[in-house]
């Protein structure tokens, strides 16, 4: 694998030897077994957005891999100043061995990879978040014993994690429903490839959308860059919550994911939070033990 630039770039063997890999160096961390992969590596970490999951697993991933990372805020880079991308990617080919970037426009990652020598992975655009989805898959194999065949239920705004999570779940296999209101819909490409290779529906009835789901995911409703849409947003998305009637209408196990951070009383209900902290902090510290996997395939 040489990038991580989007989920669709993958085909679904590719993804499970992610989450396969991603199992096994839980397993050893868990045990104590050292997997120095990425011995004498450095990875440079572009941020141009905020972060706290992806900055943090990515880092002690490295470390736990006998590599180093590198923090690079937009606000210091050059690159915060106007320099090109393209010269950036040259540049930063020349000192490090991979590149995780977090920004703004999908076509800034994809340049990235263009004109640079070493591997790019996506920490998140506006488009997508990769490997969020990873780990979410991995959390619903751990849970759930395997991902093919359950129903996803996705609640809210059609934004970079919708976007994911049609393909992942799509490609892996999952019935996808998604509940977002007209007009904040994911990408409209994706939703017809979707219903062209998988069962996917959309509808603006949380309950329908719901209905028998295994897996309940929601996110904010307002995104890093839509902090001044925030308040309009909050009318738009009023009911497009996971809450307990949602969860009524669900599969009886039905386990709840959230990439985090959340907004309680908005997208998720506090109480349906904190009855489904444990699969949501596993998915959280699934991004450490999926992105390993993803470092190691990219950069070993
Ligand atoms: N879920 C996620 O990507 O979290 P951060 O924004 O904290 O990295
Ligand atoms: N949709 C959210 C995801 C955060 C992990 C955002 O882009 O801000």
């Amino acid at each position: 694998m040489k990038h991580l630039l989007k989920l669709m770039d993958l085909s679904s063997t590719e993804i499970t030897e992610i989450l396969n890999l991603a199992d096994q160096l839980k397993y050893e961390k868990k045990n104590g077994i050292e997997h120095h992969l990425l011995k004498g590596k450095t990875l440079g970490m572009i941020f141009e957005k905020s972060s706290t999951r992806t900055r943090v697993s990515f880092e002690v991933g490295m470390y736990d891999l006998g590599g180093s990372a590198l923090f690079l805020s937009s606000k210091e880079l050059q690159i915060g100043r106007g320099e090109p991308v393209s010269d950036t990617a040259r540049v930063l080919s020349r000192y490090l061995d991979g590149i995780m970037i977090r920004t703004f426009a999908q076509a800034e990652v994809e340049a990235l990879a263009e004109y640079g020598t070493i591997p790019v992975i996506n920490g998140l655009t506006d488009y997508c978040h990769p490997c969020q989805v990873l780990a979410d898959l991995m959390t619903i194999r751990e849970h759930k014993g395997s991902i093919q065949g359950n129903k996803l239920c996705y609640i809210g705004d059609g934004n970079n994690m919708t976007n994911s999570l049609i393909v992942g779940g799509i490609k892996m296999g999952m019935e996808v429903s998604i509940a977002c209101p007209e007009g904040y819909l994911p990408d409209e490409k994706l939703m017809k490839w979707a219903a062209e290779n998988g069962t996917f529906t959309w509808t603006t009835d949380v309950l329908e959308a719901a209905k028998d789901a295994d897996v309940l995911y929601t996110d904010v409703w307002a995104s890093m860059g839509q902090e001044a849409e925030a308040e309009e947003r909050k009318k738009i998305f009023k009911g497009y919550q996971i809450n307990d009637n949602v969860m009524a209408v669900a599969h009886p196990d039905a386990m709840v994911l959230h990439c985090l951070p959340a907004h309680r009383e908005e997208e998720i209900t506090a109480k349906v939070f904190e009855a489904h902290a444990n699969e949501i902090f596993d998915e959280a510290e699934n991004r450490l033990h999926a992105q390993k996997a993803v470092l190691v395939k990219c950069l070993a």
